[in-house]
């Protein structure tokens, strides 16, 4: 059987999810520094198939902004979270008719309280009928490329082995498997070994892994016999976790491209966000210079950043890498 996901050189590097970090500005830069694929943080499928029966006014909801995509985005894909089947197909087939991405991608995995206690993201892992409900679904309602994005299982490393079939069966193309169980939230360290088995089980699907990956290090050692990696903490203050050179350069070199992405980081948030868009770039500029020798003098600037002009005056006062 011929794998439909999306077609990309092999492996694949892509950016994982985050919310609150990984809007349009922050994906754009990720893409410039050489990811191959991006995807949104995770929308709600109740609240497109909400409005999607009024397409005029959906543009005006802050659902809209959280998965609205520019072109030099593409390939991208867009996540959903949510529990009903049929709210997940009105929403991915609105995505497919009205924003065209690259591929749908359904969240059973965010441990976050508020979404598990919807019987949303992770608990589709716990409760797996349900969660090949929505696949089922989706793939009904859908012809793009289709991802579940999930993790090792609920409690234990070895639920993946028996859910993940179950996924594949009904239709998705792809697993992106965060190696940490539910029970783990964000605590030990990824597990991989059961990716790896996983992939070795299903070679018509591709897998990508994902937990932990701080360097091209990681990458090089981790990827093994997966499609392909994403990213996630790793890429925040980061983005050149992407660009295989960067390690390789100069501290002068290292810095003078850091500052070239900063400064269109900041200039990509104030043209796609206005005001709001420069108040979320001080939590990157942060991380940017995270471990700097001035650090705490620095922080004291980029909390105060209110448009470009302080970006480029911040930029100037650094000289070091
Ligand atoms: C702040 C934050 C927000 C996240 N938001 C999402 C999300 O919207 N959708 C999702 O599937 N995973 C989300 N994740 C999980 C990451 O995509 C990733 O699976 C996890 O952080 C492990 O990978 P890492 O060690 O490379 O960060 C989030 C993680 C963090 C830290």
């Amino acid at each position: 059987m011929k794998n439909c996901w999306i077609d990309i050189k092999k492996p694949i590097l892509m950016l994982s999810p985050m919310a609150g970090y990984t809007d349009s500005a922050f994906r754009i830069i990720c893409k410039q520094q050489g990811a191959d694929l991006l995807i949104t943080e995770l929308i709600s499928a109740d609240a497109i198939a909400h409005w999607a029966k009024k397409t005029a006014d959906i543009k005006n909801t802050p659902t809209y902004k959280l998965m609205e995509f520019q072109k030099a985005e593409m390939p991208i894909i867009v996540q959903l979270f949510g529990k009903h089947p049929e709210k997940f197909a009105i929403a991915a087939k609105w995505i497919e008719e009205n924003l065209k991405p690259a591929g749908i991608d359904i969240n059973m995995g965010c441990p976050a309280k508020k979404v598990v206690k919807s019987d949303h993201g992770a608990t589709l892992l716990r409760d797996q009928e349900r969660g090949v409900e929505v696949v089922r679904a989706v793939r009904a309602a859908t012809k793009l490329p289709l991802s579940v994005k999930t993790r090792l299982g609920w409690e234990s490393d070895d639920e993946i082995l028996e859910f993940a079939p179950k996924l594949i069966a009904a239709g998705v193309d792809a697993l992106i498997i965060h190696g940490r169980t539910y029970k783990d939230g964000f605590s030990n360290t990824a597990r991989w070994d059961n990716i790896y088995k996983l992939k070795a089980q299903n070679s018509n699907v591709k897998i990508i892994g994902n937990g932990d990956i701080k360097d091209q290090k990681d990458i090089e050692e981790k990827l093994n016999n997966l499609d392909g990696i994403a990213i996630g903490r790793g890429t925040v203050g980061n983005p050149f976790i992407f660009n295989k050179l960067f390690e390789k350069l100069s501290d002068s070199e290292k810095l003078a491209i850091k500052k070239q992405a900063i400064l269109e980081h900041a200039k990509l948030s104030c043209e796609l966000k206005g005001e709001k868009g420069i108040i979320e770039l001080r939590k990157h500029l942060l991380a940017y210079f995270k471990g700097h020798p001035r650090a705490k003098e620095l922080r004291k600037m980029f909390v105060a950043v209110k448009n470009i002009e302080d970006v480029k005056s911040m930029l100037a006062a650094i000289d070091t890498e």
